[in-house]
């Protein structure tokens, strides 16, 4: 009988539900939260709407609310009072992304504290680590900024990060960064390695909201082409090679081709739904052109359907109290 498929069938509304394929839960979600060095008071990101850089006096309540919400691991950005060519505020003791580890560990212990570790917030020409003099002219040098990623490591473990979370792109950044992990009794701390990390423009709102703009040239001899999948493969393959406990896409809703692909390689992963994927919706649901809600669990669950067991998205404590 014509048709004798009718997919239809099981998408009635009673039975709907039953046959679910992906459902993005609290469970999958990790919230980013900026904390500033020094600040007396909440500051807005202007081209993040309903997102701000916090004062440290204000990690306790965030933690307890967002633990309130179901929340179960927060993602910490800093932004230092001085910045210098070395990323000295990176690795202090009480640097801004320590001192908020801290006061969120204290506040709810169960919390999962994850640190960006990258040097990008911390030097004054905005780059990712040191910069030398290359054959063509001034760039990122390798192997030096390496060693600043260990110091970075350690004082953020030592001030109680659960996860580290390399985001600078250095060759060799993850086996580094578990050398010196295990060489200072924290080999039970895991590594999210950004493992496959875009050059790309979605990035911006970022940079004004961490004031991590590069003074000059620009990210792409370190950050991946986006038109190239077999490297971002490559880059992911290596960094499982080097001990990497966790990989990661970033962005995630215009690269889910590449995180499909990552998936195939058997670790637990994450993708970042980074600040511009934030603001586009953002922009348009302001304007009424597109119902937020919906669009924004569309995308979270289209990011999970492609492979993500984990989603960065500065849209985790909405999404937790939709789901309420
Ligand atoms: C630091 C870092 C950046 C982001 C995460 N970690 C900025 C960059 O690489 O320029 C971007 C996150 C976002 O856009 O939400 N390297
Ligand atoms: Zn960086």
């Amino acid at each position: 009988m014509f048709p004798q498929t009718r997919l239809r069938r099981l998408r009635r509304q009673s039975l709907r539900p039953l046959f679910t394929e992906t459902q993005v839960t609290l469970n999958d979600l990790i919230m980013p939260l900026f904390f500033v060095e020094g600040a007396k008071q909440k500051i807005p990101i202007t081209s993040m709407p309903g997102q701000f850089r916090w004062p440290l006096s204000a990690a306790a309540d965030i933690a307890k609310d967002l633990d309130a919400d179901g929340i179960r691991a927060v993602f910490l950005f800093g932004i230092p009072k001085t910045k210098d060519a070395v990323a000295s505020a990176a690795f202090a003791t009480d640097g801004i992304v320590q001192e908020a580890t801290r006061a969120i560990k204290a506040a709810v212990p169960e919390m999962v504290v994850i640190t960006d570790l990258c040097a990008c917030e911390y030097t004054d020409h905005g780059h990712c680590g040191i910069m030398h003099e290359s054959c063509d002219g001034p760039d990122l040098d390798n192997d030096a900024s390496l060693e600043l990623m260990q110091k970075i490591a350690i004082s953020q473990v030592m001030a109680g990060a659960d996860i580290v979370a390399p985001s600078c792109m250095l060759d060799g950044m993850v086996m580094i960064i578990r050398k010196a992990l295990d060489a200072a009794g924290y080999e039970y701390v895991p590594i999210m390695s950004y493992s496959t990390k875009f050059a790309s423009a979605l990035y911006g709102p970022f940079r004004e909201a961490a004031y991590s703009g590069v003074s000059f040239g620009d990210r792409a001899t370190y950050q991946i082409n986006p038109g190239n999948g077999r490297e971002a493969f490559r880059e992911s393959l290596l960094d499982l090679k080097e001990g990497a406990d966790i990989l990661m896409v970033k962005p995630a809703s215009i690269y889910l081709d590449v995180l499909a692909q990552i998936k195939k390689l058997g670790l637990p992963t994450a993708a970042y739904q980074v600040s511009g994927e934030y603001s586009m919706i953002k922009a348009a649901a302001q304007n009424r052109w597109i119902d937020e809600k919906l669009i924004v669990m569309e995308s979270l669950t289209s990011i999970k359907r492609a492979g993500a067991d984990l989603i960065i998205t500065y849209y985790a404590q909405d999404v937790a109290r939709w789901l309420a």
